[in-house]
């Protein structure tokens, strides 16, 4: 398939979880993928499983949340592969699991750092170059936990909101120059991360998968994949008259 032919696809956090799945799935459909994560050895793993298998894909060190790196790799990218046409704002932190009257200024920080921080930068960064192709597409994370509250995770209720907001402000600044800003909002995937989290509860994957997925009411979990193919759905043209929305991966969690 040919749905990102001719792009150059940038995908922070790219390294692992979805971003790998979706770098992987991105250069599948004929992008040129700009794998960019704090996690060198990984990221250079996505990299190489890529060309691997006849895909183009480079890794850039980054941490998004310095936006003095964030200019130099963005401008880094645009030179090695000639433009940028796509930025998915995948990379993502949880956080400190406190309620509000526990946080203290820095567990805040290191969540907004980076959930609210870093897609302000990329997203900075990108847009010249956006503008020079002439248009291009964002695809934002924000999550559930973006849009309802919960017993967790407060800084990253704060953080995802935030990217919700942001989502639907920079499709109105940016339409007319062609510049579609939409945002997924996941229920609980099956990633490494969350895997190793649940496996860590008192009754193990099982039990936490079981638990999250009544949660939801397809009765289960999401996968990985099933975020990546939204995700490629609203970077492609196929979404092309499709700006501003955010789109629940979320097994109906939020339509309840
Ligand atoms: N897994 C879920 O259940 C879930 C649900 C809703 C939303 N999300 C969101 O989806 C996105 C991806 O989540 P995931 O579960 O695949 O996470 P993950 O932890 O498996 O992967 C995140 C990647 O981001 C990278 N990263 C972290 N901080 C970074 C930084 N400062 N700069 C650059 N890269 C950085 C990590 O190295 C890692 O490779 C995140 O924004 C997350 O908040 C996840």
């Amino acid at each position: 398939m040919n749905r990102l032919g001719g792009k150059v696809a940038v995908i922070t956090g790219g390294a692992a979880g979805m971003g790998r799945i979706q770098s992987e799935l991105y250069a599948s459909e004929g992008a040129q993928v700009a794998v960019v994560d704090v996690n060198e050895q990984e990221g250079r793993a996505t990299a190489d499983a890529i060309r691997a298998s006849g895909g183009v894909a480079n890794y850039w060190k980054l941490d998004v949340s310095d936006e003095s790196e964030v200019e130099i790799v963005v401008s880094d990218i645009a030179k090695r592969f000639g433009a940028i046409n796509v930025l998915v704002n995948n990379a993502g932190v949880t956080g400190a699991d406190k309620p509000t009257h526990e946080i203290d200024e820095r567990d805040l920080d290191l969540v907004l750092s980076v959930d609210v921080k870093g897609v302000f930068f990329m997203t900075k960064h990108c847009i010249p170059y956006f503008k020079q192709a002439g248009g291009g597409a964002i695809v934002n994370f924000a999550s559930i936990y973006g849009l309802v509250g919960s017993q967790e995770l407060t800084p990253y209720h704060a953080a995802k909101g935030a990217v919700v907001a942001l989502t639907k402000q920079d499709a109105v600044t940016y339409g007319p120059s062609n510049i579609r800003v939409n945002a997924v909002a996941p229920g609980t995937i099956l990633t490494p991360l969350v895997k190793e989290l649940g496996s860590r509860g008192p009754d193990g994957l099982d039990g936490y998968t079981k638990l999250m997925g009544a949660k939801h009411p397809l009765g289960r979990v999401g996968t990985p994949e099933e975020v990546a193919a939204a995700t490629l759905f609203l970077a492609s043209e196929e979404a092309s008259f499709i700006t501003g929305a955010v789109l629940p991966v979320d097994g109906g969690y939020t339509a309840q």
